[in-house]
């Protein structure tokens, strides 16, 4: 491996400095490969029973949080980062997932900024905006954030690594050389957001500037807002790292949650559990809440563990298969998450967030959800309609509204939920104008049918199949 490496960085001509960088990244990808074989060969796992629940100190509740009064002295050592790698393909989508509109005409990426904009000009700070692209996304980006160049805003984008994928039976690299085509790399998880920083010189910038705090988040997490609370009890308890957590919902059985382990808090994944205690670790009673991925992040502190080489969190292998010379193959790339780092950081712990901090947008079922009368959009954050009681809706959309081009076609209009519990469309389904869905309501068309709902309808607990109303 070390040889096709070398090799690769040998392909960069002339150009010193790329060669540095890439070089640096090949470095940081190898250190990563040999660890993944190490722990593969010696079965490094958790052992299942040394896993207690996180105590009172490790895990707190942010209603316990000192009240703020919107106290703003501490905005001038913050910094906010969208990470902004991933593309909208689970959504059917091309180009960066930021650029999908999710609300009256604003993308992922507007909502951001506009927020950013509006709490710079409430308070007259200078926070700036950093984007964290992949190779996949930087072009699209930079293009979108060229409108926004005369706005109160400082938008910082810079790229993470990339990292050559691996060949799954010989182990070695797909690509031959440095411009080898895009399917031969990938981003390597939100993990590698403490090397490029490093590397891409925005953390000295940050520093020297006097930015002490990241809140660094999903870029398609529309809740998660600057926080006055988090910030100052941040900066009073000296934590190095936050992580907000929210409760469980029997929907939300896949999200990493915090553990304690050896006496560290640390961030347990799925992935990580053996099978036979899977349903152990769904049970929302024994892991009662689960990582949004919003967090909080000393940037000292990044400058010190990056520079002393200390962060070596959980490996997350990938398969997949991509088509090289007509042929299949199976590829692999190791990935790690920004959230396993929480365990190197001093002081860390959870903090437990109200649940509208997390508003994910992860399929056209959040879509509709977002895009309806239950938010209401202030200076580019969504607010609940304050008539709503009780849970979000449950809204399940079928495999014919997986891509935002189809969802805009079969629902040109947005329904009115405000009173919805629970819905489910499958099959050749389209929305009329003006459509109200309250309670449970059931949509299901077999294949081969196609089900109109009409402008104006009133859809109260109803089930609807065919023709057929129950
Ligand atoms: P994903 O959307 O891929 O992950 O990325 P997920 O499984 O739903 O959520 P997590 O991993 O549990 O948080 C989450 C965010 O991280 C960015 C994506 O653009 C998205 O905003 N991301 C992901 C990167 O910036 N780089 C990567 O290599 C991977």
């Amino acid at each position: 491996m070390r040889n096709a490496l070398n090799k690769l960085a040998d392909s960069v001509k002339g150009d010193e400095k790329l060669r540095n960088i890439f070089e640096n990244q090949l470095d940081s990808f190898f250190s990563v490969f040999r660890r993944y074989l190490v722990e593969k060969s010696s079965g490094n796992t958790l052992l299942w029973e040394k896993i207690k629940s996180p105590t009172k100190e490790e895990v707190i509740d942010y209603g316990s949080l000192k009240p703020t009064h919107d106290d703003i002295s501490n905005l001038s050592k913050l910094a906010v980062l969208k990470l902004n790698g991933g593309l909208g393909t689970s959504m059917g989508c091309v180009g960066p997932k930021s650029v999908i509109e999710v609300r009256d005409g604003n993308t992922f990426l507007d909502l951001s900024v506009r927020q950013i904009e509006y709490l710079n000009r409430q308070y007259d700070s200078d926070v700036p905006l950093l984007l964290m692209n992949s190779f996949n996304t930087d072009k699209d980006t930079e293009h979108l954030i060229k409108k926004y160049s005369a706005n109160r805003i400082r938008i910082r984008p810079f790229n993470q690594s990339r990292f050559p994928r691996v060949l799954k039976d010989s182990l070695l690299p797909v690509p031959s050389h440095y411009d080898d085509a895009l399917d031969a790399w990938y981003p390597p998880g939100h993990g590698d957001i403490f090397e490029s920083l490093h590397a891409s010189g925005e953390l000295d910038a940050l520093l020297a500037q006097g930015r002490e705090i990241l809140f660094v988040s999903n870029g398609d997490n529309l809740g998660a807002t600057v926080d006055f609370k988090i910030l100052n009890h941040m900066i009073e308890t000296g934590a190095e790292y936050i992580m907000e957590l929210t409760d469980k919902t029997r929907a939300d059985v896949k999200g990493g949650t915090l553990i304690s382990y050896d006496g560290q808090v640390r961030l347990l994944e799925v992935a990580q559990v053996p099978k036979e205690h899977i349903d152990e670790f769904k049970n929302i009673r024994k892991f009662k809440n689960f990582n949004t991925n919003n967090l909080w992040i000393n940037l000292k502190a990044v400058k010190r563990l990056v520079e002393s080489s200390s962060l070596s969190m959980e490996i997350i292998p990938n398969q997949k298969t991509i088509k090289r010379d007509g042929q299949e193959i199976n590829v692999l790339q190791l990935e790690t998450a920004c959230g396993a780092a929480i365990r190197y950081f001093g002081g860390a712990h959870g903090v437990v967030v109200p649940r509208t901090r997390f508003l994910p947008v992860k399929t056209c079922s959040d879509l509709l959800l977002v895009k309806s009368d239950l938010f209401f959009l202030e200076h580019g954050s969504l607010k609940l309609d304050p008539s709503r009681f009780g849970p979000n809706p449950l809204i399940k959309l079928g495999s014919h509204f997986k891509k935002v081009s189809d969802f805009n076609t079969r629902i040109p209009h947005i329904p009115k939920i405000v009173e919805l519990d629970h819905l489910t469309i499958t099959g050749n389904v389209n929305l009329g104008k003006n459509v109200t869905l309250k309670g449970t309501v059931i949509i299901v068309c077999s294949d081969g049918q196609n089900i109109d709902i009409p402008n104006g309808s009133v859809l109260e607990n109803v089930v609807i199949t065919g023709n057929l109303q129950i």
